[in-house]
């Protein structure tokens, strides 16, 4: 159903992303190694890459990098890791492969057999290559895929940062059964993260394939709607349908959002758009409270102050101070890597989602 909030994974559910799709499974059965896919929050990037992950018949580990929820310790990256291999050998019935692996590389532990497996692989002793060493080795092709894989900059061991692009770079050259997934939101964030072409970096240089997800166009957003409700079999007038999609933007996750409000029996669509934006206040809130020019910023560019020099003046006439053009360029520089605001013509900026736009329009 497409106003099922969780990402999909049927491409039954999945509306107008075939290209997207295929795009995916063609990476997957060709040779390239590495494939990012782009696209601002909400776009559909989960959905594209799991109806692409469970249609390719190849095994996969997926981890969503999101689900660290802030303790971006090793020991919490490898449980994400562990929950990864017990689903692969689940659902791949790799069972055995596993077992083997577990019989060369000290500290895999392997708990109960067959859908009640349980893998956990011990953060202290095992060194992720030869982790992904063994995969190589004992399987034809494995795709590891990793959602919103920028927050994997935030990694730390015991004794500070874990450059996990080193081990993204060494897989890279070694490890040619192994087939390498990314996303991001934070697109700037992540490109930052891979520093591929920032010759410090470990994977400097190396070829990348690249797909963005964009925002439906205006034809496939009201096409989206009405499929929706008729599954539903909801009468709603094309009015509303229009007026929807003036405010949203394209931006799938939130057309999915209000049509799942409007099918659970909210009928007040103000309410509707008041719940979306207390959900993006939740989600901004830790870059808010970093420092008040984030909000100011979004909130100048939000009611039409859209050049440097007039969100510049907006933030210094709110605070009342001196506010240094350098502070102002940092702020911005950090909402465009997050993909939070992009600068269009002229030099103007613009954010990129509408109910961001639409709260900060309202304050
Ligand atoms: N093509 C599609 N057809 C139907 N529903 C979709 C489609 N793409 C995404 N959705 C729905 O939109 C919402 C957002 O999708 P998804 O989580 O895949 O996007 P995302 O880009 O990964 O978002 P985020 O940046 O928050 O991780 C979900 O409710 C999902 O079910
Ligand atoms: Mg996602």
């Amino acid at each position: 159903m497409l106003f099922d909030i969780e990402p999909k994974t049927r491409r039954e559910d999945l509306f107008s992303r075939d290209n997207e799709v295929d795009s995916i499974l063609n990476f997957i059965k060709g040779r390239s190694r590495f494939l990012a896919i782009y696209g601002i929050r909400r776009v559909g990037k989960t959905s594209v890459l799991r109806v692409a992950l469970n249609e390719s018949n190849i095994p996969y580990c997926y981890i969503d990098a999101r689900a660290l929820e802030n303790d971006f310790t090793k020991r919490r990256f490898y449980q994400l890791l562990s929950n990864c291999l017990t689903e692969l050998s689940i659902k791949w019935r790799l069972e055995n492969v596993i077992r083997n692996i577990a019989k060369i590389i000290r500290g895999i532990s392997i708990f109960g057999s067959g859908i009640e497996l349980n893998i956990e692989v011990d953060w202290r002793s095992i060194y992720l290559t030869d982790l992904l060493n063994a995969l190589s080795k004992n399987l034809d092709q494995i795709v590891i895929a990793i959602d919103e894989a920028q927050t994997l900059r935030m990694l730390k061991g015991g004794f500070g940062k874990i450059d996990l692009t080193q081990i993204l770079a060494y897989t890279y050259d070694n490890l040619s059964n192994i087939k390498v997934i990314l996303t991001g939101s934070e697109v700037g964030l992540l490109h930052d993260f891979l520093g591929l072409e920032n010759p410090k970096s470990p994977l400097y240089g190396r070829f990348i394939e690249e797909l963005t997800i964009t925002p439906f166009n205006r034809d496939a957003s009201i096409q989206f709607l009405i499929t929706g409700f008729r599954q539903y079999g909801i009468e709603i007038t094309m009015s509303e349908i229009l007026d929807a999609v003036d405010k949203l933007d394209g931006i799938v996750g939130w057309l999915t959002y209000y049509g799942n409000a409007r099918v659970r029996g909210i009928t007040n669509i103000d309410e509707i758009y008041r719940r979306a934006m207390e959900l993006v206040n939740e989600e901004l809130r830790s870059l808010l409270s970093r420092s008040t020019y984030y909000g100011l910023a979004l909130e100048a560019i939000a009611r039409g102050k859209k050049q440097f020099g007039e969100i510049r003046e907006y933030i210094t006439l709110k605070l009342n101070k001196y506010v240094a053009p350098s502070e102002i360029e940092r702020v911005l520089n950090n909402l465009m890597k997050m993909n939070i605001i992009s600068r269009v013509s002229h030099g103007e900026y613009e954010i990129a989602d509408p109910i961001i736009r639409m709260k900060f329009s309202q304050i």
